[in-house]
């Protein structure tokens, strides 16, 4: 069997294969439909200081090759987090990864602090590319600067790793991968689901409730791969790779460009056992090719 093992950060993990965030509810949603202790990390969806009610529907529209969101980080709260749905994932034998966002700094940092203090927690995933919400989100991603304010301070006010995660949408990439890494960043998460939007012709008005939202699955894969083989050749802390990730060839794509471990997001929607099927894919094709080691084929896309 070949050794489907990476390390993230201070993380091992058992394979690359993970949920994105927001596309596998707290975890426990999905723990009837396939077997979680399977999974290389859970990855919950974002969490805030206070509740969030999120935007108004609808929230999910298909589009051509992927899909429209705009839910606008609906979450329950650190405290009910804590309380109802960290002791769940316990149970499992996987490493939690919580990500989370505020609405400013210090609101980023006070979360990062409390949720880095529960039991269970393995790592914290810095949501700085969110493009559903009004303040925050991806503007604290966009710049060298507040990049590597923000992570210097979370570095600094947990124990745990911090992975920040970045959108596409920024002007370098390689900039800003750097400042993560340079200010203590264990790893960066790339890509966000894609700003975008889609109109009503009947009803001449624009189809999702927060009016604008993220695209993500197939149609933004090309954009995820780019962004990963730029940040893997900037930086030497892992990369992890999502976007548009939706069997097995497509995760070895993004592990050839250079991702240590990938995302599985709007494929869980479509088949809950897509990373399940992953797994065993990367596991088929390595044997196929004679290859012991996953650590083989990371970054193994060179020129
Ligand atoms: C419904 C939905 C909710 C999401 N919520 C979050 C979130 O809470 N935090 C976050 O960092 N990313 C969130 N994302 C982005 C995903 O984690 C992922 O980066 C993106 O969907 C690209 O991967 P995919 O093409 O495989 O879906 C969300 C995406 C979707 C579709």
């Amino acid at each position: 069997m070949p050794n489907l093992k990476v390390k993230v950060g201070r993380l091992e993990l058992q394979n690359p294969v993970m949920p994105a965030a927001g596309t596998f509810g707290y975890g426990e949603e999905y723990a009837s439909l396939i077997d979680l202790n399977r999974l290389g990390a859970i990855v919950t969806k974002g969490i805030s200081l206070a509740p969030q009610e999120g935007n108004p529907p609808p929230r999910i529209w298909e589009t051509r090759g992927g899909m429209l969101n705009s839910i606008g980080l609906h979450n329950v709260g650190i405290e009910q987090f804590a309380q109802q749905k960290l002791p769940v994932l316990r149970r499992f034998k996987v490493p939690v990864i919580v990500n989370f966002f505020g609405f400013t700094i210090d609101e980023y940092v006070a979360a990062a602090r409390r949720l880095s203090a529960l039991e269970g927690v393995a790592a914290l995933e810095a949501n700085l590319s969110c493009p559903n919400i009004k303040a925050g989100g991806i503007h604290f991603g966009s710049t060298c600067i507040s990049v590597i304010e923000i992570t210097k301070k979370l570095v600094k006010s947990t124990n745990c790793a911090i992975i920040i995660k970045l959108s596409s949408q920024v002007s370098n990439i390689k900039e800003i991968v750097l400042a993560a890494e340079g200010e203590g960043a264990e790893a960066v998460t790339l890509i966000n689901s894609v700003p975008a939007m889609a109109i009503d012709l009947d009803r001449e008005k624009p189809v999702l409730g927060g009016v604008t939202g993220g695209l993500t699955g197939p149609a933004i894969k090309p954009i995820a791969l780019k962004a990963v083989w730029d940040a893997a050749s900037s930086v030497k802390i892992p990369v992890i790779g999502a976007g548009g990730i939706m069997d097995y060839r497509d995760a070895v794509e993004f592990l050839m460009a250079g991702a240590t471990a990938v995302q599985v997001g709007t494929a869980n929607f479509i088949k809950p056992t897509t990373m399940v099927e992953i797994i065993e894919g990367i596991d088929a094709f390595l044997e196929q090719r004679g290859l012991k080691n996953i650590r083989e084929i990371i970054g193994s896309a060179q020129l």
